[in-house]
């Protein structure tokens, strides 16, 4: 059952902002690891919109709120807690005082609960370190309810400053700017005391936080890389091109207004590849090629500080408004910083990839389109592709209209200065789009409601520079056609020749294929080095090209990796390639009993299932 009559501007929220609006959040939690929880309180200052207004609802999920006062009387307010609905979790209800202010603040003294959707405990055996306990945060799209009570909209938006107390050793950094820290109490019972401030209104999604034995250093004027410190110095050179990428992007979107970008570099269980928080993007430690080959990452997340973050969607019906401008300017970036023929490599990619999906999940699923209705269905379930690859193509479509970047990226930077700090639907883009460009004739012609409204396939799909691709199918028809006894079909100055981009498209085109005989997968093993590869996305590819060979070899290396790697990206095709293979089976599913205490809950559950152990 979905939730009903929730509010006229999120269906995935309890909160009524159009009645009464958060205005500010100032969170003082101690991290207490023995009972896997945060304690303490928030106070939340609020502003009548409705002078009316009779009450204050609150998105909650699994927390165990003790009181709720007003913070300048002490008066206590009376509140009620609804039954849980399903992941969209509890209603808060606070009844105001009738003389209520248009604008005062209440406290809510609460706990989180140990399996707090939006958190993730680790035990110290699941970091790098394997010695001190570890924390962090996911709260997209809307988990933020399970680390606070709080109007769980991305429509709101709010500063936020925090107090956190730690156990003495470990450091805790915040979506935010850390101004202060200090010791509290003596010896046995010391702890660690962090401030943090974050003074740009941002949803509650983007709020952050995690806690570890964390070191950083520093990789430009306004960065610093953060992680154990096991891969501190290894994250500190993939990233050394971090102030280059952001002043790229500040040439196309405008001043970058957060201060610091800082970036995190998760333990080996962290399930995803990336998460925008702002002044600090969450990253997989995959992304350590070893070659800084996989930054597109980070172009993805530093793009995110202007679409998403600055100009954000009022619901997670318009996520493309955050996903699809995060793509077009990621590619951009892409674009200036190497060449515009691997900005199209990897648009055409992208092309393919949504192609996959939208056959998936089938032509006529409401899902595939770029507005999506989220009545009945959480964020999470509609979560797909589909917003980032058809939305990008979608602006680049409204681009060439209009004549192309010189005439579109001056207008982005418009749209982004002039929404800052807001949250908007699809309409009101199209709005601010049209009467832009009201003097060119040729957006009469555009079928906005086909493109944002109508699932499958886009209307139309844009030329791309097809230079790079060719050669990746022309290796790809060389390979397949190969008899595996003359020669290898490839020179050393072939390989040299390849991208690591163009690498990994290669690969992914000799899955699609029939398997390939051992002695083939050997020969090209040796050729393209593919043997110690430390890039993620090779490693993966090869690994399931040789599962799908049934090649003994890659049994035992498959699950060694995987003892390390928790990007659910990896782990689920590659477990899911080993139960496939009845002579590999029973290892993957030993592998994965005795390993799944040190996997996230989100990766032991699915995987459960992909290994046939659950329903
Ligand atoms: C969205 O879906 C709900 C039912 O799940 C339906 O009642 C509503 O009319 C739909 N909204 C739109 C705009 O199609
Ligand atoms: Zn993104």
């Amino acid at each position: 059952m979905a939730p009903r009559g929730l509010s006229p501007n999120d269906p995935s929220s309890y909160s009524r902002p159009d009645q009464i609006i958060l205005t500010n959040i100032f969170l003082a939690l101690d991290a207490n690891f023995e009972r896997k929880i945060f304690s303490g309180n928030v106070d939340l200052s609020v502003k009548k919109i409705n002078e009316d207004v009779k009450e204050l609802i609150l998105d909650s999920k699994d927390l165990n709120i003790d009181s709720i006062y007003e913070k300048e009387t002490g008066r206590k307010l009376n509140f009620t807690i609804s039954s849980p609905i399903e992941e969209f979790g509890s209603k808060v209800s606070v009844e105001l005082p009738p003389d209520a202010p248009t604008e005062f603040v209440i406290t809510i003294q609460y706990e989180t609960s140990p399996n707090a959707s939006g958190l993730q405990w680790l035990r110290p055996e699941q970091t790098a370190g394997k010695q001190h306990p570890y924390v962090f945060s996911q709260f997209q799209a809307i988990a933020a309810r399970s680390f606070l009570p709080c109007q769980d909209t991305p429509f709101v938006k709010t500063k936020y400053q925090a107090v956190i107390s730690v156990p003495d050793g470990l450091t805790a950094v915040m979506s935010a700017i850390c101004d202060s820290s200090r010791s509290l109490g003596g010896r046995g019972n010391r702890k660690q005391l962090f401030h943090f401030v974050q003074d740009i209104p941002i949803p509650a999604y983007l709020i952050a936080i995690a806690i570890g034995a964390l070191e950083s250093r520093d990789i430009g004027p306004r960065s610093k890389v953060w992680s154990e410190k096991e891969v501190v110095d290894d994250a500190a050179y993939e990233f050394a091109n971090t102030e280059h990428q952001l002043r790229i992007a500040e040439e196309i979107c405008g001043p970058y207004v957060w201060g610091r970008y800082d970036l995190l570099v998760l333990p080996p269980s962290f399930p995803f590849g990336g998460m925008e928080n702002p002044c600090l993007t969450f990253v997989t430690p995959t992304v350590l090629a070893g070659d800084r080959s996989l930054a597109n990452v980070v172009a993805h997340e530093i793009s995110h500080s202007w679409t998403g973050n600055l100009v954000t969607n009022a619901n997670f019906e318009h996520f493309w408004l955050n996903e699809g401008f995060t793509m077009l300017i990621e590619r951009k970036i892409i674009g200036r910083l190497e060449n515009e023929h691997l900005q199209d490599f990897e648009a055409y990619d992208g092309l393919q990839e949504l192609k996959d999906t939208i056959k998936r999940l089938g032509e006529d699923n409401p899902l595939t389109q770029l507005v999506v209705n989220l009545t009945a269905t959480h964020p999470d379930d509609a979560f797909s592709i589909v917003p980032y690859e058809k939305g990008q193509l979608f602006l680049r479509y409204l681009e060439r209209i209009v004549g192309g970047p010189e005439h579109f990226e001056p207008f982005l930077r418009k749209y982004f200065d002039t929404f800052k700090y807001k949250s908007i639907t699809t309409d009101t883009f199209r709005n601010f789009y049209e009467s832009n460009f009201a003097h060119i004739d040729a957006i009469k012609e555009i079928d906005w409601q086909t493109w944002l409204y109508s699932p499958g396939f886009p209307p139309e799909i844009p030329e791309f520079d097809m230079s790079y691709v060719k050669v990746c199918t022309d290796f790809s028809k060389r390979f397949i056609e190969w008899d595996g006894v003359s020669p290898i079909p490839f020179t050393d100055d072939d390989v040299k020749s390849l991208r690591t981009e163009q690498l990994i498209h290669l690969l992914q085109k000799i899955i699609a294929e029939e398997p390939q005989s051992i002695e083939k997968l050997r020969q090209f093993e040796d050729k393209f080095g593919l043997k110690s590869v430390k890039n993620a996305e090779i490693k993966y590819r090869w690994l399931r090209i040789g599962l799908q060979s049934h090649w003994e070899d890659k049994i035992g290396e498959t699950l060694d990796w995987l003892v390390h790697v928790g990007r659910m990206k990896y782990a689920r095709p590659l477990y899911r390639a080993l139960y496939d293979w009845e002579v590999s089976r029973q290892r993957a599913i030993d592998s994965y009993t005795k390993n799944k205490d040190n996997m996230m809950h989100v990766l032991a559950y699915t995987l459960s299932k992909d290994l046939k152990l659950s329903e």
